[in-house]
């Protein structure tokens, strides 16, 4: 109904607007101890375990899939543990090696998700610990599950998962600080830093909800577009898979996203006159190589005829001469910047689905929770 949409056109747009609030409920009594620590007495894996632990694997499907590769890049940077992602699909065909010092990371919104669900259980078979990240209360996969960490994003409605997804990168960055709190990887005050850096995070992607118009208008400009490319390095890599997932989903566009740097072994065939490419422009600060080669990037495709859409940080003054189409965003910790990228590609996808005139809850095909293998 209406009242349930809280005033919104459909409960995509209800829940985007939703992600602030989404995102602060997730850290919320889970930050700021006295010492500037992490709270997660929740997370019942006993401190000892957690320090025993020689691997992490991430096992997640879809959007969930999209936030555990963000995981690893936070957990193999503030914990020096080995860590993997892999699509809960595939994962238990390949007799993935596990043992009693593997902790596992079982990411669904749902806690439904019967892929995802099978392979947490051949992990457990082999003795590994298994942490779910979930947003449903008492749902299979947290049962299932040795420890469970909540996503206080409240119910997701849409099929397609935006704010659903911002928590679980807000969680998958507290259980990996949480990891280096606990095997003393990580020094208090850095915890303490990136934890501040956390809880501004809401703040940042207000300000970026507050600055969508012409985000919106020129994804009306390209209803017409067959083909969407998307382009990110490190963490904007996942962010732009992401970007494309939400294409087809809603839009039902051809739309991929591809690691910046793999451009020259086949994707830069495909750019022509005209055609639209996003790209995620890492933070100029600190990773100055990483931006640098993505200013490059930017350059190649267009003296091939793209038509590029720059998303960069606010005072990122590189990019302008290269930029089609400028679409700004709050300067935010390398890691942590996904939380606000991703959110104009959720805003672009809704507004060029509708434009097409689909409906963007409930696109064609898809289920919100996909209960079979
Ligand atoms: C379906 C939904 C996606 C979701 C995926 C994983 O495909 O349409 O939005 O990302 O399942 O779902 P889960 O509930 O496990 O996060």
């Amino acid at each position: 109904s209406a009242a349930e949409k809280g005033g919104y056109p459909s409960f995509m747009l209800k829940e985007i607007a939703d992600q602030p609030k989404a995102v602060a409920d997730t850290l919320l009594g889970r930050i700021g101890g006295e010492e500037g620590e992490l709270r997660l007495d929740e997370v019942r894996i006993a401190p000892s375990v957690l320090r025993e632990v020689d691997k992490v694997v991430v096992i997640a499907c879809g959007t969930a899939f999209h936030a555990g590769m963000i995981a690893k890049y936070a957990i193999e940077h503030w914990t020096r543990l080995p860590c993997e992602t892999e699509l809960a699909s595939e994962f238990r065909y390949r007799d993935p090696i596990l043992d009693q010092r593997t902790l596992v990371i079982a990411i669904s919104q749902s806690g439904e998700t019967m892929d995802t669900l099978m392979a947490l259980r051949h992990a457990r078979e082999q003795g590994a610990k298994v942490l779910a990240i979930c947003n449903t209360n008492g749902s299979t996969i947290p049962r299932e599950s040795d420890a469970v960490l909540y996503t206080h994003a409240g119910p997701e409605v849409a099929v397609a998962s935006t704010k659903a997804f911002l928590t679980q990168l807000v969680a998958c960055y507290l259980v990996a600080l949480y990891l280096g709190q606990v095997r003393g990887t990580k020094w208090a005050d850095e915890i303490r830093t990136v934890v501040r850096q956390l809880s501004e995070v809401a703040g940042s992607v207000q300000r970026v909800l507050e600055t969508m118009e012409p985000v919106r208008e020129l994804a009306r400009s390209l209803a017409d577009q067959d083909t969407v490319l998307f382009l990110g390095r490190h963490v904007g890599y996942p962010v732009a898979l992401e970007g494309a997932l939400k294409l087809k989903e809603l839009a039902y566009m051809h739309a991929e996203g591809f690691a910046a740097g793999e451009l020259k072994h086949g994707p830069i065939a495909l750019i022509e006159d005209g055609l639209p490419v996003v790209v995620v422009v890492p933070s100029p600060q600190g990773r100055s190589v990483l931006h640098d080669k993505m200013v490059s990037n930017i350059q190649e495709i267009r003296a091939r005829g793209a038509r590029t859409i720059v998303i960069a940080e606010e005072g990122d003054e590189t990019v302008v001469p290269y930029a089609d189409h400028l679409i700004l965003i709050p300067a935010t910790p390398t890691l942590l910047q996904p939380l606000v990228a991703t959110v104009p590609l959720q805003v672009f996808a809704c507004e060029l689905a509708t434009a097409r005139g689909n409906e963007v809850d409930q696109p064609r095909n898809l289920a919100k929770s996909v209960t079979v293998e």
